[in-house]
């Protein structure tokens, strides 16, 4: 087709000049029609937020064809000449000379028609929803920020690592695999009453990976430094605005890091997506900061000018106990902290993003370095404001025996990971690492409330529609 040579909207509308016989693609979403015989299209091809409007004179021959077609939601070619635009609220706009209808949407029943759609009703019609402006803009964010991800790893030598989708290994130990398997469900093979998995598809029990973290360990201890980027699944029933039962998630692992190394590398990596889409996405920016949270960009700029506040999980068990805020959950060492108690923290003590570091050994996974005191362990949390988490992280555990110890204390079957395993008992090194939850960083950096609406389809407990 010759739209190879062709702008783009987003190109179309950073013109200076006038320009002849330009060629426009993209679906209409409103017609407006004047007295004086022309018509209003604005059209948008999802380069950018901005709509082209599009002069349409009724007395072109090709008009009289489209004309019952060219509605809202409908898919248009459009030749013509931009020109500086006469009306308010544009720069330039399109003189059209020729105008057809690739894809009519009968106006009795496009779902889309221009009036305010909830987030909700817009999940319903996820088909559809990427139409919208927010979800257009959503995307685009999303883009720009996996795109800054890959940049800020290949920058500093990190070696982009696709690790497995199905995997035997429950890396963080939780129990919410999805199972995979090609048994008839119906009446499943059986030995001693219970499923013989050897009849299975690979000839074991396996799952959807919930981390790509055991992998990049095995390729952190060659290769240095490696990130993973990919799918992740969680089977827990998490009915919540920050879960999802697929995400995607970031994960770097890095072989001579300690603990501090790795939380100055999240500090860095945060600060450096921040800035990288405040410099790139500002006009949809600017539409999330005017239509969803009147604070977002100064949020995000404070986020980007200010170094974290660390402490360790016992300094935010002090400051929640002494508190005189009335939590739902109560407060002792050795619980888990719960989102309200996360929140707390960082909004109202330090009002900025926040590392815990130190956990207590019984709440955390099996792999994760020891400390001295022999009750914690070096792992670090990032939280920040109204989200809550956003990175998991730890040191290792580098020494074989005390891996050993921790697996069988935690009831594991160390078989079951004697690759893993080997890697202390061959050429073992300090190493570090943590995952990003890419949705909530969407969330966050567009200020979208449910993390169901920054995902293009989301997997949520009961829907797996579209
Ligand atoms: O804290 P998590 O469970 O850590 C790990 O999986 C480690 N293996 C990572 C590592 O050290 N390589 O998960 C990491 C992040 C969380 O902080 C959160 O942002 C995100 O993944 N996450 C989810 N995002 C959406 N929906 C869910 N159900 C999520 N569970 C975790
Ligand atoms: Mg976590």
């Amino acid at each position: 087709m010759e739209k190879k040579n062709s702008l783009r909207i987003k190109e179309l509308l950073a013109q200076q000049e006038a320009r002849p016989d330009v060629l426009v693609l993209g679906w209409v979403r409103t017609r407006r029609d004047s007295k004086g015989g022309f018509s209003f299209l604005e059209v948008n091809d999802g380069s950018c937020l901005k709509n082209l409007q599009i002069v349409v004179d009724h007395q072109l021959e090709s008009f009289k064809e489209s004309d019952k077609k060219l509605t809202t939601g409908c898919c248009v070619r459009v030749r013509g000449h931009l020109e500086k635009s006469q009306g308010k609220g544009q720069a330039m706009e399109v003189q059209a000379t020729e105008v057809h209808v690739y894809g009519p949407a009968d106006p009795e029943k496009y779902p889309l028609q221009k009036k305010f759609h909830s987030l909700e009703y817009l999940r319903e019609i996820s088909h559809l929803r990427p139409r919208t402006n927010t979800i257009g803009a959503v995307m685009r964010v999303r883009h720009r920020l996996s795109y800054a991800i890959h940049r800020f790893f290949n920058q500093r030598g990190f070696v982009y690592l696709q690790t497995p989708i199905i995997t035997t290994s429950d890396c963080e130990g939780a129990g919410e695999m999805f199972q995979v398997t090609t048994l008839d469900l119906a009446k499943p093979p059986k030995v001693d009453g219970k499923i013989d998995y050897k009849q299975d598809f690979f000839g074991q029990r396996t799952g959807l990976t919930v981390s790509g973290q055991l992998e990049g360990e095995v390729y952190a201890m060659a290769l240095s430094l490696i990130y993973t980027f990919g799918p992740t699944f969680r089977a827990e029933n998490s009915n919540t605005s920050r879960h999802l039962a697929e995400f995607w998630m970031v994960e770097p692992e890095m072989a001579f890091y300690d603990l501090d190394d790795n939380m100055d590398l999240a500090e860095e990596f945060i600060h450096f997506l921040f800035k990288d889409v405040l410099d790139h996405c500002q006009e949809d920016l600017e539409f999330f900061n005017t239509r969803i949270d009147k604070k977002l960009l100064e949020t995000l700029s404070q986020v980007v000018d200010h170094r974290f506040e660390r402490i360790p999980y016992s300094e935010a068990i002090h400051l929640l106990e002494k508190s005189s805020e009335n939590f739902v959950y109560s407060v002792e060492w050795g619980c888990n902290l719960q989102a309200e108690h996360e929140r707390y923290l960082v909004e109202k003590v330090f009002k900025k993003p926040l590392m815990i570091y130190n956990y207590p050994e019984s709440i955390k996974p099996f792999y994760m370095k020891t400390n001295e005191d022999g009750e914690t362990v070096r792992a670090m949390d990032v939280l920040l404001p109204r989200l809550g988490e956003i990175i998991g992280g730890s040191q290792r555990e580098d020494d074989y025996e005390t891996l050993m110890q921790r697996i069988q204390a935690k009831e594991l079957n160390p078989d079951e990971y004697w690759w893993y395993l080997d890697l202390r008992r061959f050429g073992s090194a300090p190493h570090s690492g943590f995952g990003l939850g890419f949705e909530r960083l969407v969330q966050f950096v567009t200020g979208v409330e449910n993390i169901r609406d920054v995902i293009p389809f989301p997997r949520t407990p009961k829907h797996a529609g579209f």
